[in-house]
């Protein structure tokens, strides 16, 4: 199958230019001056497809780095399945996600790695690799952190919160640093002082302080900030580079900020709900059907952060200063309905989560709109950074010659409304509700097969293949 795009503008993370794309196959063949003449051939008349881009951007596809499908927490599990999710990232201009397999103390590695690649193999839609959760850091999962450079796993996440869950105490997180700066895996933290949150979170029930709220009061972005200085402070000592996730706090982002200038290997992600929602937006949101309990639907953790505090139009300067150098969604789904109204009585008890996976790309988009970042820098922070982070970078990211035939259609004349009754998430209400993007993705192809053209899915369950990932490209 040949497919050429013509009258597209091709944006890379460098620059943008009028260009023709021809995918055979499942790989990018060539990229052309307009008008698609190869060797004195109308190349045109020889593919099978023709796409007309005339108008739009030709991108290469996003690719998510922090997503959770069927991630079993707060005594539930994430409502979307890789299937499901997956799709939903399809229809979004995701065409590789990196997901979390999971491990807890007491289990081992290897099963928790096993459990994650049966419950994705033959039902994604989209290319999908993983990071290691390395929950209980022991002499076992320290050994068998040795073989997942074989596994195509190049990055393990490690969490300084949610005691009795996946949390690591400082002594576990010096031994799997010293674990990455042997191997050239990349060490992923989840920064929160979570000892100090729950004793926070304790003194505002104890004062009936239980709506969702008072989530984001308990996990202070001193908190933050705390844990993030001291990653990188273990890091320093050990040589291990680190990725931080999800970072909220515009003082945690002064942190990597000045690590950086020292000359560490030191990397920071934000995901959209940080750029957008703010503590006030889930303070003042209160509903018919769920009172203040509406809040719910924005528990996350980092948490949402307070606008009057300057954190959003920092973490939006970061991104153009390469202070922060990702976007990804930590994409962790729950529904009301049975999963966040466990927490009814007790912010405590909401699963912790907001799903996204399916509006990343407009959502930034929406950040060129408004002057935020360039139209390149959009592509960098959404597709070619990931695949240099995360080991893909020749294969995704990019739109040249040899890479997968990852590409995406985005009109800037569309218009896209999100809201719960139009996604594809399995999930019953949206984080994003009523949010208008001055943009649309038209068509979605993943190694060359088109999933999603003009509102229509074509792809199947099983499209996505396992990706083997290789060391960071910027560790080297
Ligand atoms: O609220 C979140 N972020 N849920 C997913 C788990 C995590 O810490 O990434
Ligand atoms: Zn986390
Ligand atoms: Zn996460």
């Amino acid at each position: 199958m040949k497919t050429l795009i013509i009258n597209g503008t091709v944006v890379s993370a460098t620059g943008r230019s009028q260009a023709d794309v021809l995918i055979d196959g499942e790989t990018i063949a060539a990229v052309l001056a307009p008008g698609s003449v190869l060797l004195g051939h109308d190349l045109a008349a020889s593919v099978d497809r023709v796409i007309d881009a005339r108008g739009k951007y030709v991108i290469p596809g996003g690719i998510d780095a922090h997503t959770h499908m069927e991630l079993p927490f707060g005594g539930t599990a994430a409502s979307d399945t890789f299937e499901t999710g997956t799709r939903a990232a399809a229809w979004g201009g995701t065409t590789s996600i990196i997901d979390f397999a999971v491990q807890r103390t007491g289990e081992r590695v290897q099963d928790g790695l096993a459990a994650w690649h049966e419950k994705a193999a033959g039902e994604c839609a989209v290319d999908y690799g993983f990071h290691q959760i390395i929950g209980g850091v022991d002499d076992a999962s320290l050994a068998a952190m040795d073989t997942l450079v074989d596994e195509g796993i190049t990055s393990f996440k490690l969490f300084m919160a949610y005691p009795g869950v996946f949390y690591s105490d400082d002594a576990q997180i010096l031994k799997a640093m010293q674990k990455s700066a042997e191997t050239g895996l990349l060490t992923m933290m989840h920064a929160e002082n979570g000892p100090a949150i729950d004793v926070l979170a304790e003194q505002l029930a104890k004062q009936a302080k239980t709506s969702p709220y008072f989530h984001g009061v308990a996990r202070a972005w001193q908190l933050e900030e705390e844990a993030t200085h001291r990653a990188i402070m273990l890091g320093n000592l050990t040589g291990a580079p680190l990725y931080v996730v999800h970072v909220s706090a515009k003082q945690a982002v002064e942190q990597l900020a000045w690590a950086r200038d020292d000359g560490q290997n030191v990397f920071g992600e934000t995901c959209p709900q940080y750029l957008y929602l703010s503590l006030e937006d889930q303070l003042g949101a209160v509903s018919e059907e769920w009172g203040e309990f509406e809040g719910a639907k924005w528990v996350c953790s980092t948490p949402l952060r307070s606008k009057h505090e300057g954190h959003q139009h920092h973490m939006w300067q970061a991104l153009r200063t390469n202070d922060i150098q990702m976007v990804s969604t930590d994409h962790c789904p729950f529904c009301m309905k049975g999963q966040k109204e466990l927490g009814a009585n007790d912010f405590r008890a909401i699963p912790n989560g907001i799903g996204s996976v399916e509006h990343r790309m407009d959502l930034m988009y929406q950040g060129v709109v408004t002057g935020q970042i360039s139209l390149e820098r959009w592509v960098e922070l959404t597709s070619t950074t990931p695949a240099r982070m995360f080991g893909l970078h020749g294969r995704k990211g990019v739109i040249q010659p040899g890479a997968d035939g990852d590409v995406v259609i985005y009109d800037p004349n569309g218009r896209t409304t999100i809201s719960a009754a139009t996604h594809h998430m399995n999930m019953d209400h949206s984080a994003w509700e009523g949010f208008q993007i001055d943009g649309h993705v038209d068509t979605v192809i993943s190694r060359g097969k088109v999933l999603v053209d003009d509102g229509a899915y074509l792809g199947r369950k099983g499209d996505g293949r396992y990706l083997k990932r290789g060391l960071s490209q910027y560790l080297i």
